[in-house]
């Protein structure tokens, strides 16, 4: 793979003090490719080039038709170089082949659909009685920061960068230290479709050197943040200063209600692979597994047999149904975790790694399913972000929600039955931004994603991603005859 450059203004570059850091494949723990470690003065000198491309160059000029062929071409790319590109991010982030497939694939209809917006925002003329007339009007809100975490690399990096560009919006994107590979398919693949320089510039590096530039700079309007809760604390705080609009969507410890009358298999299966998909590293992973005590052992059983179907590899191995986490410093994490667990519940499942020597280095954690937790153990109340579930017992309907709400996080929640007022009660009363009825974790590009309470604020994905790259501007015309 080689020695990767980012790309500012067009131009493939390294780093302006030359450094560069490894691409580590988390399988192996090896090195395949190294990228720019970018610096503050290469954050300026991208965010000068979208500033420029914003203020003064073609994008400025850029109509909504541009902007949607644009994006509708950048779909089609995507698709063609879709193999490539997957193997790329599950080499890169560890997660199966298969589940690489399925973000790519989702990507390049996130280019569609936004691809489709930019010709469909519109403005309102609200009543002002008869001698005035107000003209609303939307915006691009200017230069867009994007920082983007491991998980999904690439389509947390879309999710931002295509109502940005719908919007007419220029863009700075910094991928995740961990997993740059596929932000850096981006800029080609906009080239291609049309993008002018300086629209997209995807600087790699870490945080406080390559991220933090863009949440101070007064040159940057707006950021969106994926990450951690801690992190998004920092930039809400560096961003005040600029008074920066953010959007934050951090992490969540989501409930997962399994009620004594639902399709016992398909809640099984679903719990299950709400934790142990994507390793157990994601965002609203159902980590907190509430069980209906009339079923409690007969779905703890189930649930740790689905769990010892799970195997464990390397994520290009077609057989792999769980990879490795991304990195050492989060397998040492989880595991931590799982130590603590060991302290607080009891273990019905700590899975088998990979039998492969050539992956002995690799950074696997088994799959993990502790039970007779209660609520406020750490390993119920942290989010640990790897294949860790923990099960908690319950009787009443009341009772659940009430658990299910006590949590600074409020992401997602899944609710398992068949009684429909149940589901429905049930999901009204939870406070997450996302309620699953007798599913879990779909995240459809053309529905609302974001969280309650410390899970984050704002939202992406469907229209409602597209708003906060849109300015509201209020025209109000005198029509008084003189
Ligand atoms: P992180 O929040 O440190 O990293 C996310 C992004 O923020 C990366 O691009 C990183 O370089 C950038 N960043 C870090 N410090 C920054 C700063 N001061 N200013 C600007 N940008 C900065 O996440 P990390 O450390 O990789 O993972 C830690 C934990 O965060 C995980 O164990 C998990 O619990 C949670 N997490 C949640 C995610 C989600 O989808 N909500 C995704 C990744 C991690
Ligand atoms: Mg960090």
């Amino acid at each position: 793979m080689g020695d990767a450059q980012m790309y500012i203004d067009g131009k493939w570059l390294d780093a302006a003090e030359g450094k560069r850091f490894d691409v580590v494949d988390p399988a192996t723990g090896e090195r395949f490719a190294t990228v720019p470690d970018a610096q503050p003065e290469d954050a300026e000198a991208a965010i000068d080039a979208a500033r420029r491309a914003f203020d003064e160059g073609p994008w400025s000029r850029s109509t909504e038709r541009e902007r949607e062929t644009i994006l509708l071409k950048a779909a089609e790319i995507l698709r063609r170089e879709a193999d490539r590109i997957a193997e790329l991010e599950s080499r890169d982030s560890g997660k199966p082949l298969g589940e690489a497939q399925e973000d790519v694939a989702e990507t390049a209809f996130m280019f569609e659909y936004y691809g489709g917006w930019a010709t469909k925002v519109t403005g309102e003329i609200p009543p002002v009685g008869r001698e005035a007339m107000s003209l609303v009007v939307k915006e691009p809100v200017g230069v867009a920061a994007a920082i983007t975490p491991w998980n999904y690399p690439i389509m947390m990096a879309t999710q931002k960068v295509a109502p940005a560009i719908a919007a007419g919006c220029t863009i700075v994107l910094k991928p995740a230290e961990q997993t740059p590979m596929t932000a850096l398919e981006l800029p080609a693949i906009l080239e291609e479709a049309g993008l002018p320089a300086g629209v997209l510039n995807v600087i790699t590096g870490f945080g406080e050197t390559a991220g933090a530039p863009l949440v101070h700079s007064p040159k940057v309007d707006k950021v969106g943040f994926t990450g951690s809760l801690e992190v998004g604390k920092i930039i809400m705080r560096d961003g005040a200063d600029t008074l920066k609009r953010v959007t934050l969507e951090l992490g969540g410890k989501s409930p997962n209600i399994f009620y004594s009358d639902a399709a016992f298999d398909e809640a099984v299966e679903g719990t299950c692979n709400g934790i142990f998909w994507n390793q157990g590293e994601i965002c609203s992973a159902g980590s907190r597994v509430f069980v209906e005590r009339s079923i409690y052992d007969d779905a703890l059983q189930a649930m740790v047999d689905h769990g010892k179907q799970v195997k464990v590899g390397r994520g290009l191995d077609p057989d792999t149904t769980m990879g490795p986490l991304v990195s050492k410093e989060q397998q040492e994490r989880v595991l931590g975790y799982i130590e603590k667990g060991k302290q607080e519940a009891k273990v019905a499942l700590l899975g088998d790694g990979p039998s492969d020597p050539a992956l002995s280095g690799g950074y696997f954690v088994p799959p993990t399913i502790f039970y007779d937790s209660t609520n406020d153990t750490t390993i119920a109340r942290e989010e640990i972000f790897g294949p860790v579930m923990t099960v908690i017992p319950f009787t009443e309907v009341d009772e659940v929600i009430r658990l299910s709400n006590d949590n600074d996080y409020g992401l997602a929640a899944a609710v398992w039955t068949r009684d429909i007022k149940k589901a429905i009660n049930t999901a009204k009363a939870l406070r997450a931004g996302t309620v699953w009825i007798n599913d879990s974790q779909p995240a459809p590009t053309e529905a609302p994603w974001g969280g309650y309470k410390q899970s984050g604020v704002g939202r992406e994905l469907g229209p409602y991603g597209l708003e906060d790259y849109l300015e509201v501007k209020h025209i109000y015309v005198n029509l008084v005859e003189e």
